[in-house]
């Protein structure tokens, strides 16, 4: 398989990719571990069972005691606490079994490159990968969207570039520009200038590197730019949104002005009626007529409990 797809535009393609040279030269650079890779290639089997997917994730400690947490998890699931192997995959079925393995693989691998990150930086950008996964799940749950743990991962891979950029002896730090905490087109800009790609480019590329499913590798590419987005387009959609309420949060907790992109409004429209700044204009949903909810738009109350799952770190 080449490395850019076809559905990518036409035109955006760096002539030259010198950055692929140096980043393939960094000894450090992080991979999805083995252990879930292996894991992962039993599940995509088309005869495995829930049984055989029981007895491989049950192999590895580390990726039997992730795939518990998370059935656990008000992420992932809402029920009774599971306690075994079995009883998670049966309630997480195949689909959703094969996406928890990869988010599990997927956080051992930022906790690992968080060893070569500055503590500051390693701490944004898990907070902001569980943050958009924690927002565009909750979304997905309240509007009835037909997503089976996917949007959980895409939250968590979408920028997965910026883990890179942000290594210590990456050519072009992400941690060396103090003001690059919202991802604004400026930001990406530098990054192109540096490097002659920006993390859309990296993380998509490092997506592939390390055979990660494709629709990680679209909502890397396209999270900018959803309305690009030849494949997935559902979920690169969902991911942009949630992104760009994570960055709305966190203008606000720095009281700065921050605008929601055109396609975010649009998408609230076409799903909740009205904008998040037309609350007003929408009728309080039954479920939170009364309590400190009262009044606020659902998307309002997505975020703060959105906020709180992640500060209380609840996978
Ligand atoms: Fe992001
Ligand atoms: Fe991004």
């Amino acid at each position: 398989m080449g490395f850019w797809k076809s559905t990518r535009p036409t035109g955006a393609v760096p002539a030259s990719p010198i950055w692929k040279g140096y980043l393939c030269r960094l000894e450090d650079l992080p991979m999805f571990p083995s252990w879930a890779a292996e894991a992962l290639e039993v599940a995509n089997r088309p005869d495995c069972s829930l049984r055989d997917l029981a007895r491989v994730i049950q192999r590895d400690l580390l990726l039997s005691a992730g795939i518990l947490k998370l059935a656990n998890s008000s992420l992932y699931c809402v029920g009774r606490e599971v306690t075994s192997i079995e009883q998670a995959v049966i309630r997480l079925g195949l689909v959703r079994c094969r996406h928890a393995i990869v988010a599990v693989g997927m956080r051992s691998l930022w906790r690992e490159t968080a060893r070569q990150l500055s503590p500051r930086w390693a701490q944004f950008l898990w907070h902001h990968a569980l943050f958009v996964a924690a927002i565009a799940s909750r979304l997905a749950r309240c509007l009835h969207l037909p997503f089976q743990g996917e949007e959980l991962v895409a939250g968590l891979a979408h920028d997965l570039g910026r883990l890179v950029l942000a290594l210590q002896n990456c050519p072009a730090p992400l941690a060396q520009q103090s003001h690059a905490f919202l991802e604004s087109p400026d930001v990406l800009a530098q990054e192109r200038e540096h490097l002659g790609a920006d993390h859309t480019q990296i993380g998509t590329w490092f997506l592939q590197i390390n055979r990660l499913p494709a629709f990680l590798a679209d909502v890397a590419e396209f999270h900018h730019h959803p309305e690009r987005a030849g494949q997935r387009r559902d979920l690169v959609a969902l991911t942009a949104v949630a992104e760009d309420l994570a960055n709305l949060w966190y203008a606000a907790l720095h009281s700065s002005a921050y605008e929601l992109r055109m396609s975010t409004n649009d998408w609230l429209r076409n799903h909740f009626g009205c904008t998040l700044n037309g609350s007003r204009e929408i009728p309080p949903s039954p479920e939170i007529q009364a309590g400190p909810y009262r009044g606020l738009h659902p998307v309002q109350v997505i975020l703060q409990e959105a906020a709180r799952e992640v500060q209380q770190n609840a996978w």
